[in-house]
């Protein structure tokens, strides 16, 4: 997730560019840099680090430019470390293009090989430079044909800014997937990733719709489709204030990052599973014949993570029998555990800075394990420490309550689980068929259900005042029962308990009474029937009931007093779709409470103390 910022007018391109990116900033603040339209062609400037970087750079004299049109970025790495070479904007051989991206392109290696044998050099390892080549290739070439035929060749979402040094009053932007707005004002208009960038300078919002190729000139803009037919502007007043809208217009960001989680879900899949329903991790780096020497995995991360590498073990052991064992960071490394080079281990952490992980990690390295690291933080220290990396692409997460990694981290799993299925040859094609066009259809599911985000907070509000909950669930369900537990600790204060449900009657069921809250975990598994004989037993014993079940499930209905419907999914891939009622549960019981969902007392986003 990265912020873009354009701007054609008569003000200094330059000071418009800045203030707009840092309202962006909370998209992506691992570099940043603009591109001004100058009277000796286009001037970039850019620099790793945060906005107050760029801004020093601005000022040392080299890197400021006069200019009034020009485009911004601040971003959030996906391919290619955060420095200041894989900064954007991006520029082609000639330094006569300059070009912004926020998304995935799938299809860039293809693309930059192709570019490369026609002569290109590349100076960055991001996919996004392959666009600036392209627009080169394409000569004089109208600069909004140009990028029509760029949106058709580039696969995956993306939103774009391209200045072309021979159009010196003109900004050509477009967008498939990837957030983009267009400012409307008076002899200038405006290009931003996100309204909170613009809305300094006008309320007047024009909404670019996919495959849309805008042009922005002072005196107007025009919008057309990928076939080049006009497209009229859908033009929206915008009231919020800058705050909400830094906020996308969501309450916290908490919500804003569960409403993102599609979107979340689409970047981490992209280009990972193909056409044929093969799965690609290229980042591991493994031969058929070194996969098949690993013997054992483990899994080391903490809190919500933690959960996520439960169901690591679960995709893990299912799909490729190895065994797998899961363990809390802090406690691994204390424990001695048994590791060598046949190991692979591994560390799974949203910020890839948490010190029991990281240590964990270190430690599993010295053993001569093969270490991976799952991560949502480019570059990280556990990005730098590990043998390999698979990031999640959630972008930045800003409330304390992981949300959207967390569910990134779950498909990143069972991603993980098929693709060591697949090259060990331990699964059939018609499995990983099933389950790659399952992993395939959650954003959409997830979208969908999340239309019905305000029903199920309203049902949650109803238990505003409870005090003892127990989370559910048996297999695949147990992890997602752990994360609800914790999401209602950590932002609504309340006591909960995750267990396994079939672990109840050794014990925790003593606490049963009336008044006791049960979230009973039960989607589609081959426990469902026992998982509900488990329910049966605490509803016996007078606790109120409500239960995560799976569309149609008429049994799980008779007894449940509340349900959070989800879709269907296979077992081990319907737990993306279950914690998402948990998350709006508790984010409605926290916000019932008065409580500030996004920074709760006492915790930190990221804990670098052991
Ligand atoms: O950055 P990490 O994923 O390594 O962080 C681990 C935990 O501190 C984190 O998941 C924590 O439990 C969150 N507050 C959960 O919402």
């Amino acid at each position: 997730m990265c912020g873009i910022v354009g701007y054609v007018g008569s003000k200094p391109a330059q000071s418009v560019l800045v203030n707009g990116l840092a309202r962006l900033e909370y998209r992506g603040y691992d570099s940043a840099g603009i591109a001004i339209m100058g009277d000796d062609g286009i001037g970039v400037t850019r620099t790793a680090g945060r906005i107050a970087d760029l801004v020093s750079v601005i000022n040392s004299e080299q890197g400021s430019y006069a200019g009034s049109v020009g485009i911004g970025h601040t971003r959030w790495a996906t391919h290619g470390a955060p420095v200041t070479k894989n900064a954007h904007p991006h520029q082609d051989c000639s330094a006569t293009v300059a070009v912004v991206h926020n998304g995935i392109i799938e299809n860039y290696i293809q693309l930059r090989d192709e570019l490369i044998a026609q002569g290109h050099t590349f100076t960055s390892d991001t996919d996004t430079e392959v666009l600036a080549h392209m627009v080169e290739r394409m000569g004089d070439q109208p600069l909004e044909l140009v990028v029509r035929n760029i949106m058709e060749k580039a696969e995956g979402a993306l939103a774009i800014g391209v200045v072309r040094a021979s159009d010196p009053e003109l900004v050509v932007a477009a967008r498939r997937g990837s957030p983009l707005v267009i400012g409307l004002g008076e002899d200038e208009n405006f290009l931003a990733s996100d309204i909170p960038a613009i809305l300094e300078h006008t309320r007047r919002i024009a909404i670019v719709g996919d495959d849309n190729v805008v042009s922005l000139r002072s005196s107007g803009i025009a919008i057309t489709d990928l076939a080049g037919n006009p497209v009229e502007p859908i033009v929206r007043e915008i009231e919020w204030d800058l705050e909400s809208a830094e906020r996308g217009g969501y309450d916290d960001f908490m919500l804003k990052e569960i409403f993102e989680q599609p979107t979340a879900l689409r970047d981490t899949l992209a280009g990972r599973i193909d056409e044929h329903h093969r799965i690609h991790l290229p980042e591991l780096d493994l031969t058929a014949r070194e996969a098949r020497a690993i013997d054992k995995v483990f899994v080391v991360a903490c809190g919500t993570s933690y959960h996520a590498g439960l169901m690591a073990k679960y995709a893990i052991e299912r799909w490729t029998r190895l065994p797998v064992e899961i363990d809390i960071a802090s406690e691994f490394r204390y424990r001695d555990p048994v590791l060598d080079d046949r190991t692979m281990v591994i560390g799974m952490s949203q910020s890839g800075e948490t010190a029991d992980t990281l240590a964990a990690l270190e430690y599993a390295q010295a053993q001569g394990a093969y270490v991976v690291a799952t991560t949502n933080v480019v570059d990280s220290s556990m990005a730098r420490v590990a043998d390999a990396v698979l990031y999640t692409r959630a972008g930045p997460e800003i409330g304390v309550a992981s949300t959207k990694t967390f569910v990134c981290q779950l498909v990143l799993m069972q991603l993980l689980g098929l693709y060591l299925g697949q090259i060990r040859g331990a699964l059939d094609g018609a499995t990983i068929e099933l389950m790659a066009k399952s992993v395939r259809a959650l954003p959409e599911q997830v979208e969908q259900l999340l239309e019905h985000a305000d029903d199920i907070m309203a049902m949650a509000r109803k238990y505003k005042d409870v005090k003892d909950v127990f989370f559910l669930g048996r297999g695949a369900s147990f992890p997602i029962a752990l994360e609800g537990a914790l999401k209602l600790k950590e932002i609504a204060y309340v006591r909960a308990e995750g267990y396994p449900a079939g672990e109840m009657k050794h014990g925790p069921i003593a606490l049963i009474e009336k008044g006791v809250l049960v979230i009973g975990v039960a989607t589609s598994s081959h426990l469902h029937a026992k998982t509900l004989s488990n329910m049966e037993e605490v509803k016996a014993r007078s606790a109120t009931l409500l239960m995560v079940l799976t569309e149609g499930d008429i049994d799980g209905q008779r007894m449940a007093d509340d349900i959070a419907w989800v879709p269907h999914a296979p077992e081990l891939i319907a737990p993306v779709t279950a914690v998402i009622p948990l998350q709006l549960f508790a984010y409605a019981i926290s916000k019932a409470r008065g409580l500030d969902v996004d920074k709760p007392r006492n915790l930190a986003k990221t804990v670098t103390v052991e």
